[in-house]
């Protein structure tokens, strides 16, 4: 990766980037690390917003990478300490972007590495697989507990999926205070990037 910038933010589906480049984007409970894996990735710690108080992140953000793809920074979901319209509002941008954005070409859905699986995120992926938007789970903060711990839940996660899905998702595990996982997920990014073709129709708009 030679240079990513921050392009542009985005407080509906309609203001985001139309120029057909691909998109990879971040989403997760507020505070889970989306903003530091974006940092992270990029090796710019300050590109993307970051904050030990959920609720950081409040629009879509597009961060253009080699002048070629987008890594995309989405507000995070179930943040508690919001007005109930303005949660709503969270909510429809998210759901709007993961499901109607062209350009899009893989989602990472990230949950906290130290928790068992979590009824908010297993319905953020439930709905994903429903409407068949392509996605992986990044098991965030794993600095935070031995690698037995994480690996321990990491098990326990696909368990649950299996209750449900007959194939799992890929996943991958981070800490981005440590740099962890940066390689395996630009690896796969850049694979993707391979074999993806955004729809034509975006650059004739
Ligand atoms: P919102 O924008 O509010 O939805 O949050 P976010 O998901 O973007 O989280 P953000 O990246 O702002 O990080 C939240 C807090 O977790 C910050 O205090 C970060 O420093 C911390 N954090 C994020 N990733 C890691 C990690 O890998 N390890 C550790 N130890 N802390 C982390
Ligand atoms: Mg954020």
């Amino acid at each position: 990766m030679k240079s990513a910038v921050f392009k542009c933010s985005s407080a509906k589906l309609a203001q985001i980037p139309r120029d057909g480049l691909p998109e990879f984007a971040f989403i997760g409970r507020s505070n889970v690390g989306k903003s530091s894996l974006i940092n992270m990735l990029t090796a710019r710690p300050k590109l993307a917003k970051v904050s030990g108080t959920p609720g950081k992140t409040r629009l879509i953000n597009h961060f253009l990478v080699d002048d070629r793809w987008y890594l995309v920074d989405l507000p995070g979901y179930g943040y508690a300490k919001v007005s109930k319209s303005a949660k709503a509002g969270f909510e429809k941008l998210i759901t709007d972007y993961v499901t109607r954005a062209e350009n899009l070409c893989f989602l990472f859905v990230l949950v906290d590495s130290r928790h068992e699986p979590q009824a908010i995120d297993l319905e953020f992926i439930s709905m994903l697989g429903e409407r068949g938007v392509p996605f992986g789970i990044v098991f965030t903060k794993c600095d935070k507990q031995s690698a037995a711990q994480t690996t321990a839940n990491v098990v326990r996660y696909r368990r649950k999926l299996l209750e449900t899905w007959a194939e799992l998702p890929l996943m991958f595990i981070s800490s981005s205070a440590k740099k962890e996982g940066r390689d395996a997920i630009l690896e796969f990014i850049e694979r993707l990037l391979e074999n993806c073709h955004p729809a034509e129709s975006a650059r004739e708009e």
